[in-house]
């Protein structure tokens, strides 16, 4: 059977091709560490891949802002059917339908066991912590595809309790393989709570989710910053304040222009490495919104920082920036006692939760990402445009399953 994949091939530049049918086995193959060949896993599961999103992770891949080889198959947001069952999975079955955190986890190691999956101490050879078609991550093939393998299927798989039901809220449930959690760990991580004014850098899918989480968490006030118009027009279509970072360079002046204090409780980094200064003329500037949210942020807060730093940028524009050493100004966040959180998001803290919120209806990620399906066939042209900073995040509907149960519920409406 073929299995039609997103591919990155270089720099700018994704393919759609067929990658082969999965099996219970990690083969070799572009990034796939040699530690981890031949591995079994018959823990596993092969799922019919229902949705599967394109992340600004993949673009700093795309790129070519990482060491990421030529012909890694990419995607690790997934969601599916399970249609294959290892011979040690207890618990999933055939059918099922399930969101896959975006990390994989043992389940068995220390870290494991504290809840901290993120950082898995037997998946990857190279460091703690692994996802699914990402650099330096263990070579876990990616979900950008028609079919895929997932290991340690009864501890990582979270299932949803009603197959209709699933499919109705699948643009929202498609979210809790990364985005939903991750924004939601920005703003637990922020300390954002009840009344709490936060400061979001960023209006990607990933600054978004941490906005529309930020409100279920009961903040008083979220800004949102970007220097793109329309993600700030996204922003605002569910009630949150904005700052144009392009027109408006001074960040402390804006924050007080709305809430009447230079600085906020809690603040949240969801850029990253690739960041912009700020201001008509500024290029890039990696430290930038380190430095800002030390900067607006009060004495004692918290900084939740899901924006992802690398170890290695090949595209840096300076050599320490190229091992990822970056010119932060520490002593601010030390004289002003911050607390930072980083890292990958520990997924399996937070999904379970956030798919019940979804599923009474009282969270409303799609709509706050602008979640926009596409076919496989269109995802080249997908991280074209999100490259471009649309305000869409893309969801690939790989067997076209969602669109035809769309367009099969809205005829027997119109009847
Ligand atoms: N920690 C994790 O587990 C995790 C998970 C998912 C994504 N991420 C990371 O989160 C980040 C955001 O992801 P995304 O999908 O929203 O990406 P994205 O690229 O769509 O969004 C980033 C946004 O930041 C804006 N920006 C650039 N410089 C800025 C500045 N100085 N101030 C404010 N905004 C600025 C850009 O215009 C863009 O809209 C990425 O770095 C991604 O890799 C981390
Ligand atoms: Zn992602
Ligand atoms: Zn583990």
């Amino acid at each position: 059977m073929s299995n039609k994949a997103v591919v990155y091939n270089k720099p700018g530049e994704v393919e759609v091709r067929d990658i082969g049918y999965p099996d219970l086995v990690l083969r070799d193959g572009p990034g796939v560490n040699p530690l981890n060949v031949g591995r079994k896993c018959n823990h596993g599961v092969i799922l019919k891949v229902i949705t599967t999103n394109i992340c600004g992770s993949d673009q700093h891949m795309v790129r070519g802002r990482t060491t990421a080889p030529s012909g890694l198959v990419l995607g690790h947001e997934i969601t599916g059917e399970v249609i294959e069952v290892g011979g040690d999975v207890e618990f999933i079955k055939k059918g099922d339908i399930v969101s896959v955190p975006f990390n994989i986890a043992c389940g068995r190691c220390v870290n494991c066991r504290k809840q901290d999956t993120h950082i898995c101490l037997n998946v990857n050879p190279d460091r703690p912590g692994s996802a699914y078609g990402y650099v330096d991550m263990g070579g876990w093939v990616g979900g950008q595809s028609e079919y895929v393998m997932v290991p340690y299927a009864d501890f990582q798989l979270l299932k949803f309790p009603d197959r209709e039901q699933a499919l109705d809220k699948i643009l929202d449930l498609t979210m809790l393989s990364d985005i939903f959690p991750t924004g939601y760990h920005g703003a637990v991580s922020a300390g954002v709570k009840m009344g709490s004014t936060v400061y979001v850098a960023g209006a990607g899918p990933v600054g978004l989710a941490a906005a529309h989480s930020a409100q279920l968490l009961g903040a008083s006030v979220v800004i949102v910053g970007d220097l793109i118009e329309e993600r700030l027009a996204q922003a605002r279509s569910f009630g949150c304040e904005t700052i144009n970072l392009r027109e408006h360079d001074n960040l402390g002046e804006q924050i007080t222009e709305i809430i009447g204090v230079p600085e906020v409780d809690c603040a949240i980094d969801a850029v990253g490495f690739e960041a912009s200064g700020h201001g008509r003329d500024a290029g890039e500037a990696p430290a930038t919104v380190l430095n800002s949210i030390m900067d607006v942020t009060k004495a004692g807060g918290r900084l939740g920082i899901p924006g992802l730093y690398v170890t290695g940028d090949p595209g840096a524009s300076d050599d320490d920036a190229k091992e990822g050493t970056l010119k932060i100004r520490f002593g601010l966040g030390f004289a002003k006692a911050h607390i930072f959180v980083t890292g990958q998001t520990p997924v399996m803290r937070y999904n379970r939760d956030l798919m019940r919120a979804i599923l009474s209806g009282r969270a409303q990620i799609a709509k706050a990402v602008n979640a926009t399906l596409i076919s496989i066939d269109e995802a080249p042209d997908g991280y074209k445009k999100f490259d471009g900073g649309i305000s869409r995040k893309f969801v690939i509907d790989p067997h076209g399953m969602v669109r035809d149960r769309m367009a099969a519920s809205a005829s027997a409406h119109a009847k």
